[in-house]
């Protein structure tokens, strides 16, 4: 079996050239990308009051009168899901607008153009596929696009694209009105439960973001294959959004899949890893996979806002009640190592990290 080199992934398929080929009335998907547990386990869809992403106002954290009662329900959402969508949230409308657009007119390009900006070995960074360590593992059916967008002096602008030619501009508009508010919702977040924002705050001040822009190309047999295996964000909070209006996350809960149904304005916070530990568990990170539409694309991005690089991954002595250590500490750079270095694996590698009590 091949290794994946620390930091790459093995190279795989084309997925948007591939269902271009295979979608068509005989055609068969490949074997490697039929998936038994896309079909199997009721996915709950449809729940009222958005019970498995709530709505989380801004505008109602911000403002006096109404911060408490938001803040309830922001509680309950960080505590029992770890995923809300967030609307009001100031980012303008032009600078979504102009990026969804630039991102759609990306992806539509010819294979080639796109290539231009393909992964190197043992990078990231560009386009192409994460996860993938093995010859014979499973695949998913989406091709993705990885960028470091701050901080600027480490942007590798090889796999900046320039078509379409106001794209970086766009990519940096995007990222520079999103800055402050993963600040701003994990201070309502540790004030919601009760605590001292100042030293959780530091750990992610000024630290990299990361944008993963992941397209999905449709699938007649959509139930056979999934977009993007189940798994949890390593990192602290992610900023995903949807860029055209087809759904297709979803979130496990209590051993069942629930679909997201995400609003056209909101921004999708999910919880990661990172932030459960420091929580010593009090924030959830939160298990969720993509599936497919049969006719039509769908894209998303997911912004990653990392911790400080040297961190060592263990609660914070404030969440600890009466001596209660609820994970084993970790260098960061070990866990995110084991991330990238395996199949994507559920909720399985926080697990790992759970002391028994
Ligand atoms: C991710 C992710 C979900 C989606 O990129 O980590 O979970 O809906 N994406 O594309
Ligand atoms: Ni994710």
């Amino acid at each position: 079996m091949a290794e994946a080199k620390v930091n790459g992934s093995l190279a795989v398929p084309n997925v948007q050239a591939l269902a271009e080929t295979c979608n068509g009335p005989d055609e068969q998907i490949p074997q490697r990308y039929v998936r038994t547990e896309a079909s199997s386990g009721e996915v709950i869809s449809n729940c009222h009051d958005n019970v498995a992403a709530p709505i989380i106002d801004l505008n109602k954290l911000l403002a006096a009168q109404s911060s408490e009662e938001e803040c309830v329900k922001l509680r309950s959402a960080c505590q029992n899901l770890g995923l809300f969508q967030l609307i009001n949230h100031g980012v303008p409308d032009e600078v979504i607008g102009n990026f969804k657009r630039d991102i759609v007119e990306f992806f539509s390009q010819p294979l080639d153009a796109k290539k231009e900006y393909s992964q190197l070995p043992n990078n990231l960074e560009g386009y192409g596929q994460v996860f993938v360590v093995s010859e014979d593992q499973k695949l998913d059916w989406g091709d993705m696009m990885y960028l470091t967008v701050h901080p600027s002096d480490l942007r590798d602008l090889r796999f900046w694209p320039t078509y379409p030619a106001s794209f970086r501009q766009s990519i940096d508009a995007y990222s520079s009105e999103t800055k402050g508010l993963a600040r701003c919702i994990l201070e309502f977040m540790v004030k919601a439960i009760g605590a001292e924002p100042e030293l959780l705050l530091g750990i992610f001040e000024e630290q990299a973001r990361g944008m993963r822009m992941n397209y999905y190309p449709p699938c007649k047999q959509a139930d056979k294959v999934l977009g993007l295996s189940p798994h949890t964000d390593a990192t602290g909070l992610t900023l995903l959004l949807q860029v055209n209006d087809v759904q297709g996350l979803q979130i496990k809960k209590d051993g069942k899949w629930f679909s997201v149904n995400a609003l056209n304005d909101a921004l999708i916070v999910n919880i990661g890893d990172t932030l459960e530990v420091l929580s010593n568990g009090k924030f959830r990170s939160v298990e969720h996979r993509a599936v497919i539409h049969p006719n039509k694309e769908r894209i998303s991005v997911a912004l990653f806002h990392y911790p400080c690089e040297n961190l060592v991954l263990s609660p914070l002595p404030e969440f600890v009640e009466d001596g209660k250590v609820h994970y084993r500490s970790m260098r960061y750079q070990d866990f995110l190592k084991q991330m990238l270095t395996a199949q994507l694996d559920g909720k399985n590698r926080l697990e790992k990290l759970k002391l028994e009590q």
